[in-house]
């Protein structure tokens, strides 16, 4: 049996997979998420580990039978270790928007798009080490390691620092070209290898467990694999190994995932080029940063807190009067705009607005968004013609169908598409424990349901697109005047 771990922004998820590759258990311990001023969204890295061991000891009864651990994680999250091995802060996060200023000073100072093949956004790690170092001296000066998010959890349990390909791409540090860390991008944000975890692939061995944690766990000292940022794993969790299969997961974020056996870098309209899970395999993506987020907000917001049961009520009030829009920029936006101080915004509101017709226009805004996605990804020269679901928005066939006529392409439903990154993490570790090939162990999941396109709704959600982009153009600069009265009245 094999154990996937993801350390997620909402939960960590645990599951276990068996050597035939079948779910046998999962379980997921929920996190807190800080915000402590406006565009910031910090956690605390030793609760993620907190919550790691509560998984694990959900786990108990497999942990005997466990043979190897992969690990997944949210990406691009900093984790800032002192000489002691100790966070010297909360972690910034991958959705956290604070260090715009910087990414242009990076743009700057170094011919950023060229060596890493990406453009700078305050999502990604390097921007977020020059705000530290502008803001918080005092830290920055103390900083012996910078972590991501998963390798934090990795540390507690091998007890050195390792990272893995994918993950490493959403730093800004790594030439995802020639799978390195990249010195003039370190030399930038003044750091140097010393501060980089060890480089791996996602099936390499990085170490086993501590002794002491396998006595605790129950479980012998098993090697830990590189693992992936949870956008590969989840790829990977989902066969999205080969050239073009392309995966939407709709988790937190919102990311149109395809793989490419090619370094093909196209950093303007905001896609990221990282490198994949598995050896010379790269893959390109596009990022909304609220995507099952937006539908999590409304829902707390409106007080319907049972979202299968909101969304239910959501499909039997289609004919409702009013069809609000929404703008789903709660944490600013990566694709296409890169654009931290865009912000949600709902247009069209009248007396006939009721929670319902709110929730419907987010889920119809996300599915817009998504459309911005793939047309920016055509613009780099990939055309998404089916996409697979994965994630926990997956458990929504309704808002498939919307998906599925916003982009105007078949929506594939799979076996396990829920389970995501950490099914993933759990294949990387059998990749790398035993003698099996990629296409062994990364099968494709039977298909449960294919949800095409409803022709005749086409014309409708084309022009509701167009209304969708021009009130971005419209109020981008009204977001940035809003942004700075709030923080100036601060
Ligand atoms: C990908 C990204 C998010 C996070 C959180 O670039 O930022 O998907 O990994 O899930």
């Amino acid at each position: 049996m094999y154990l996937g771990i993801d350390i997620g922004t909402s939960s960590i998820k645990s599951v276990v997979m068996s050597s035939e590759g079948a779910v046998v258990a999962e379980t997921a311990a929920d996190l807190e998420t800080m915000r402590p001023g406006p565009l910031m969204s910090e956690q605390d890295p030793d609760a993620w580990w907190s919550a790691t061991e509560k998984t694990i000891g959900e786990l108990r009864e497999f942990c005997p039978m466990v043979r190897g651990i992969g690990l997944s994680g949210q990406m691009h999250g900093a984790v800032l270790l002192g000489a002691d091995g100790k966070p010297l802060r909360p972690a910034i996060l991958w959705n956290d928007g604070r260090s715009a200023e910087e990414c242009a000073e990076l743009e700057d100072q170094v011919q950023l798009r060229d060596i890493t093949g990406n453009c700078a956004m305050p999502g990604f790690t390097a921007p977020k080490l020059m705000w530290a170092k502008k803001h918080e001296p005092n830290v920055f000066k103390q900083i012996k390691t910078v972590l991501l998010p998963k390798d934090y959890v990795r540390l507690k349990m091998i007890g050195t620092h390792a990272t893995d390909m994918s993950d490493a791409s959403g730093t800004l540090w790594l030439n995802v070209r020639e799978r390195r860390w990249d010195d003039t991008v370190l030399a930038a944000t003044e750091l140097d290898r010393s501060n980089m975890p060890a480089l791996f692939e996602g099936s390499d061995v990085t170490g086993v467990l501590l002794s002491d944690l396998a006595n605790r766990w129950n479980m012998r000292q098993v090697p830990v694999v590189g693992g992936a940022g949870d956008q590969a794993a989840g790829a990977v969790g989902a066969g999205a190994v080969e050239s073009g299969y392309c995966t939407l997961s709709l988790g937190t974020s919102g990311v149109l995932f395809i793989p490419d056996s090619q370094y093909r870098a196209n950093p303007d309209g905001g896609i990221h080029t990282f490198c994949h899970a598995l050896p010379e395999t790269w893959h390109q993506m596009a990022v909304i940063l609220s995507a099952a987020g937006s539908l999590e907000w409304v829902s707390q917001l409106t007080g319907r807190h049972d979202i299968q049961e909101f969304v239910a009520d959501i499909e039997q009030s289609t004919t409702t009067p009013d069809q609000p829009m929404f703008l789903p920029y709660l944490s600013g936006e990566r694709t296409p705009h890169n654009d931290p101080l865009a912000q949600g915004a709902f247009v069209g509101l009248t007396l006939d607005t009721t929670a319902t017709s709110l929730g419907h226009a987010v889920l119809e805004g996300v599915a817009l968004a998504l459309r911005d996605c793939q047309n920016a990804l055509a613009d780099a020269g990939t055309h998404v013609s089916n996409v697979n679901v994965i994630g926990g928005g997956t458990k929504s066939i309704y808002w498939g169908q919307l998906i599925a006529n916003a982009l105007e392409i078949p929506i594939t439903y799979r076996k396990d598409a829920a389970v995501g990154p950490a099914l993933g993490a759990a294949r990387l570790a059998q990749l790398g424990t035993e003698g099996l090939s990629v296409n062994e162990v990364c099968a494709e999941a039977q298909v449960e349901q294919v949800i095409e396109p409803e022709q005749g709704k086409l014309a409708y959600y084309r022009e509701r697109y167009a209304i969708f982009g021009a009130l971005y153009r419209d109020l981008k600069q009204r977001f940035g005047e809003i942004h700075h009265t709030a923080t100036r009245s601060k």
